[in-house]
């Protein structure tokens, strides 16, 4: 269960990836989850969404969102935008300043700023409009570029929600937006099949995932709804998407990478060979502290005292719902003064079993 479509390079041969999360996905999050990824596993790594009117003038080593680790490989960071000069000198910036190995463009986010510029999710709801932002980016861009999208109006017959779709079937609809995507010379796509209307609650909707893997060959990513390796398996082997992706669940059990490794029969990862990959309430619940001890000094590498404290409390809150008592260590990290007693709090809470679940509701 491979990958059978080319993303990104011949070398990506790792069917399960991060998503990008404003907030999360941040160079300390990738370094933490990175270390779970098997020692001969290579996938794509996403930035948080990068507003390309702002990259043209960004100090890329001191600007929390674009920091990254001189180790890091296969960096895929997403923009959103829709204007042609401030799009090229970004995706220029991305390529030659700051090494990115792909670009990918962002088209489901639904927040009323980016409806109001006409960007993210309102690109969706015409595809000539985005076709040009796609056609716009791969004309100033030597490296591969890919779009994520979210899903079709559904129920199908819904007009203009949010300024996605129209009144056709919803399959249909995403066939068509995605063949002139690829068209304008996308390499790649990833849907995130939620409405714009959903959010990030609800259902994701794989049948569009794989409605769309029947009628056309583009590489294709799937996403929403996995919160085990299990899951992951599933969402390839149900739709026949050439990767899938995931987001919060992935943050908060990074070793799913390690999980999902050994039933591909992968290695273990660097540090941890001739291991087998946490599984269960308890070895999951312990490996959650650890995995968080590792973050707080990540971040303490790379940000101030107070902005690594606000991001490990957003990750935290996002997370810990996975946990039992996880109100407890929002707690904890809420109270900390500094980062050290941030940590010490964090140590002497996980010094007892603390059980960790596999699957929540997820709401944020
Ligand atoms: C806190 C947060 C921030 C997000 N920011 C972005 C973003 O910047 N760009 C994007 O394309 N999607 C963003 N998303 C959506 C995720 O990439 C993903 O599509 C969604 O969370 C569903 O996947 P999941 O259920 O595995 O989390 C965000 C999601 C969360 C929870």
């Amino acid at each position: 269960m491979g990958l059978r479509r080319t993303i990104l390079n011949e070398q990506v041969n790792f069917p399960l990836c991060l998503a990008p999360m404003v907030g999360l996905t941040h160079v300390a999050l990738r370094l933490m989850v990175r270390e779970y990824l098997p020692i001969d596993a290579k996938t794509i790594w996403p930035t948080e969404m990068l507003n390309s009117r702002r990259l043209p003038n960004e100090d890329f080593a001191r600007t929390p969102e674009t920091m990254r680790a001189p180790q890091e490989e296969n960096l895929v960071p997403q923009i959103l935008g829709n204007e042609e000069k401030a799009v090229g000198e970004s995706v220029k910036r991305l390529i030659y300043e700051w090494g990115a190995s792909g670009i990918d463009i962002n088209m489901g986010c639904p927040v009323q700023k980016a409806l109001k510029h006409n960007y993210g999710v309102a690109l969706m709801g015409d595809a000539d409009y985005a076709a040009r932002v796609v056609e716009m980016t791969v004309k100033n861009s030597t490296v591969p570029v890919s779009v994520k999208l979210r899903a079709a109006p559904q129920p199908a017959g819904v007009r203009n929600l949010q300024g996605a779709g129209g009144d056709e079937d919803s399959n249909a609809y995403l066939y068509r937006f995605v063949m002139k995507l690829k068209e304008a010379g996308a390499s790649w796509v990833c849907l995130h099949p939620r409405t714009a209307v959903q959010k990030r609650r609800g259902t994701a909707d794989w049948s569009q995932i794989k409605g769309l893997r029947e009628t056309t060959d583009l590489p294709l990513i799937g996403n929403g709804d996995i919160q085990t390796d299990e899951d992951a398996q599933n969402m390839l082997v149900q739709t026949g998407c050439d990767m899938a992706m995931a987001g919060r669940a992935l943050a908060a059990r990074p070793w799913m990478l390690w999980q999902f490794g050994e039933r591909l029969g992968f290695a273990a990862p660097r540090g941890k060979e001739g291991r087998c990959a946490p599984r269960g309430p308890i070895e999951e619940g312990a490996e959650y502290g650890r995995a968080l001890l590792q973050l707080i000094d990540y971040s303490d590498q790379y940000f101030s005292e107070e902005l690594a404290m606000r991001k490990i409390r957003f990750y935290v809150r996002t997370t810990s719902v996975w946990l039992d008592f996880g109100q407890s260590l929002v707690g904890v990290c809420a109270k900390a003064k500094n980062l050290r007693e941030m940590e010490s709090g964090v140590r002497a809470l996980f010094e007892a079993p603390i059980e960790m679940c596999s699957y929540t509701e997820l709401r944020q």
